[in-house]
């Protein structure tokens, strides 16, 4: 457009008219004349600014509509009502290989595979009553395969409302897909990974647990030992002593090899070295048997008994074994008959009430809670302490097999694996644990009062 600016209106209409004005008109209508060809003249040139800004103003916004059309790593198809393309990006004329002017007034459906086609067709009247949503349509890419993609389209509104056309975007999902494969693999990595950690776990923890085993056995094995040279040479004073009344040795010879012998010591001592070796062989046969439940818990017959005196009995034997004695607070029914199995509903309670004592070991004042309750046919059984309860960490992992805080030799970590086995499997139950309210721990038995099979 020629530059409004440069061309010298003033000159040509004040071109002098000559000696005298042709047509009469006077020098004022001449000025009047020019005044306002100037102002038109004013006009023009701010017309002229105002039309430079804006152009300015639309190429800017043009140039960044296509800055972020093409950045874009998604598809995108400006389309009209009748589902005719207007614009394209880069992402869709990189798939396609087809430039944008190639696509321009083709139709959108002929971009799809043809089993997509008749969905693309109904694009518009789609769009209509809203959106697609993450549908999967094919596309046939540039090399001809079909590339799957996840499509969105949304309605285009001109700026007085009317529906003016659509907009659709679309993901190619072979990158979700190959994304997703690389995180099988990971996760299949991470899995084995995982798995020879369990196993070096497995193998530290049978270490341990041979250990605990060697040192439970040691305790009672050497006590049965020390008894039995005692034993062995008691027997031979005895021996030396029976020879001598069997030979009729004389009275005063008699007394005297009885008291060199100290016969009469050893008969007083026999008593409890017999007893203290029975016991230490029957902590042996215990423990293997423990080991054996452990390995494969037997199914006991069930049998009716009261679950009152089952938790004073348990209480006493563990009591019998622990040094301190704890304030022991009993909430519970003059008795509670239940059908189910009394050995292992005791094992469980066993193991429950000793870990109480040694969660308060060396407290000042140790108190434990015992309470057994009923509903809906369940026997309740709650063992809490006033110990000083269970991390948020350890709470979901007490009951793993070989999960122990107790120093080495002290705890095999199997107590609560073997217990909460033992309440589901064969007493039908659950246990369960949570710290309390007020502080300490509470495990919950819980047993069906006459259990299933009987
Ligand atoms: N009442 C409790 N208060 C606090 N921690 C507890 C309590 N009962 C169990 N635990 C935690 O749970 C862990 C596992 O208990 P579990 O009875 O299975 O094994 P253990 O007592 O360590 O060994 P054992 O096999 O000899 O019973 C304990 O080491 C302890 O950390
Ligand atoms: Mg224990």
């Amino acid at each position: 457009m020629a530059d409004l600016r440069h061309l010298d209106l003033r000159g040509e209409a004040a071109a002098p008219p000559g000696p005298a004005a042709p047509l009469g008109m006077s020098e004022d209508a001449w000025i009047e004349v020019i005044h306002r060809m100037d102002e038109i003249y004013a006009d023009l040139v701010r017309y002229q600014v105002d039309l430079e800004e804006k152009n300015a103003a639309l190429e800017e916004a043009q140039r960044f509509i296509d800055s972020v059309l093409s950045s874009m790593s998604d598809v995108l198809v400006v389309a009209n009502v009748q589902g005719r393309i207007q614009r394209a990006n880069k992402a869709m004329v990189n798939l396609l290989g087809r430039s944008e002017a190639e696509l321009v007034g083709t139709e959108l459906s002929a971009l799809f595979a043809l089993s997509a086609a008749p969905m693309i067709a109904n694009f518009p009247d789609h769009i209509r009553t809203g959106g697609i949503l993450d549908c999967e349509i094919e596309i046939l890419a540039a090399n001809g395969e079909a590339v799957p993609l996840a499509v969105n389209c949304s309605p285009r509104y001109d700026n007085e409302g009317t529906l003016s056309g659509m907009v659709v975007t679309g993901r190619p999902l072979g990158e979700l897909r190959r994304a997703y494969r690389d995180l099988q693999e990971t996760h299949k990595q991470l899995k084995t990974a995982q798995q020879h950690l369990v196993q070096s776990e497995k193998m530290a923890s049978l270490g341990r647990l041979v250990a605990g085993v060697a040192h439970e056995l040691n305790n009672p094995i050497s006590f049965v030992f020390g008894n039995m040279h005692t034993l062995q040479r008691y027997g031979e004073r005895l021996q030396d002593y029976l020879d001598l009344v069997q030979r009729g040795a004389p009275p005063d010879l008699l007394e005297q090899a009885r008291k060199s012998n100290r016969i009469d010591r050893i008969l007083k001592d026999l008593g409890p070295l017999i007893a203290g070796s029975l016991e230490g062989a029957e902590r042996v046969s215990d423990i293997v048997q423990n080991l054996r439940h452990f390995a494969t818990p037997q199914h006991q017959k069930c049998s009716t008994f009261d679950l009152c005196r089952l938790v004073e009995s348990s209480l006493a034997w563990v009591s019998k074994a622990v040094r301190q004695q704890a304030q022991i607070r009993l909430d519970m029914p003059a008795e509670l008959p239940v059908h189910n199995s009394e050995g292992h509903v005791q094992q469980i309670l066993i193991n429950l009430i000793q870990n109480a004592f040694d969660a308060m070991n060396g407290m000042d004042q140790p108190r434990l809670d015992l309470r057994v309750s009923a509903t809906d046919g369940h026997a309740r059984v709650q063992v809490r302490d006033h110990g000083s309860g269970i991390s948020e960490d350890n709470l979901l992992r007490v009951f793993d097999p070989f999960f122990t805080t107790k120093a080495v030799g002290k705890g095999t970590g199997l107590g609560l694996y073997i217990s909460y086995g033992l309440a589901a499997e064969q007493c039908a139950g659950a246990l369960s644990v949570r710290n309390h309210p007020d502080g300490g721990a509470e495990f919950t038995l819980e047993i069906p009062m006459e259990a299933p099979h009987g």
